[in-house]
């Protein structure tokens, strides 16, 4: 049975992104079934599979009239969603560059104030752990908020059947809460009591208490 959440995220929108390529990707996978946990806590869902976006190398954005539609589109559907969680295969010792590609492709104005989840799989035993540090570096040059909650899968080739269901009923709960708090978190984060929190907390002195000592 699942637990009945006690914070409902109705309203909230949460993104994910793929950073696999590979037909029939654990990451894929994966993320689904995060995704299907974010949408149990209330939030609105969608899977970015940027197999099926043309984009383009990042070249610095300088010139952006030569980009394609699905730059746009992208930054679009990243920009409206108050939650993200970042799916990544390891790829010699980090995340992949397909996925690297996409988020330079943004910045500030789609992913600054977000909420983030991590999720990555691993064809070797150690999981990826080095693909996840990764990501939560550029969540935090891209401001977002990355939570600490995050999921390492070692070993996917043999966590998923060949419909990419998961076979380990414990992992796909600890997957599905991943998502879960990535959409509470954004909720409690664009409700207004948080909202006028962060309002008085860029307001505060930067010293609050601390007088001039003569
Ligand atoms: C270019 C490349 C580099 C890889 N590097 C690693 C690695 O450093 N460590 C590891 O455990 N697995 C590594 N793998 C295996 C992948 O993590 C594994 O196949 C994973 O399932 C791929 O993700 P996907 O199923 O979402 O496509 C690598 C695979 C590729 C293609």
């Amino acid at each position: 049975m699942t637990q009945k959440s006690t914070v409902s995220s109705d309203g909230v929108s949460v993104v994910g992104i793929c950073g696999s390529l590979r037909p029939g990707s654990y990451s894929h996978s994966a993320l689904r079934i995060a995704l299907k946990g974010a949408q149990e806590a209330g939030a609105a869902t969608k899977l970015i599979d940027l197999k099926e976006y043309q984009l383009i190398h990042c070249d610095g954005k300088e010139d952006e009239s030569r980009y394609p539609e699905d730059v746009f589109r992208l930054r679009k559907e990243v920009h409206a969603a108050q939650g993200l969680i970042l799916a990544t295969p390891e790829y010699h010792g980090s995340f992949s560059g397909v996925l690297k590609n996409a988020l330079d492709l943004m910045g500030f104005d789609e992913i600054e104030g977000k909420m983030i989840g991590l999720l990555g799989v691993s064809g070797g035993k150690m999981g990826a752990l080095n693909a996840l540090n990764g990501l939560r570096v550029v969540g935090r040059a891209l401001h977002a908020w990355v939570i600490p909650e995050q999921t390492s899968i070692p070993e996917a080739w043999g966590v998923f059947d060949e419909e990419g269901n998961i076979k380990d009923a414990d992992l796909k709960v600890r997957i599905m809460a991943l998502g879960k708090q990535v959409a509470r978190f954004s909720y409690l984060h664009s409700s207004e009591g948080a909202q006028e929190f962060l309002r008085a907390w860029e307001g505060a002195p930067l010293n609050p208490g601390g007088g001039t000592h003569d």
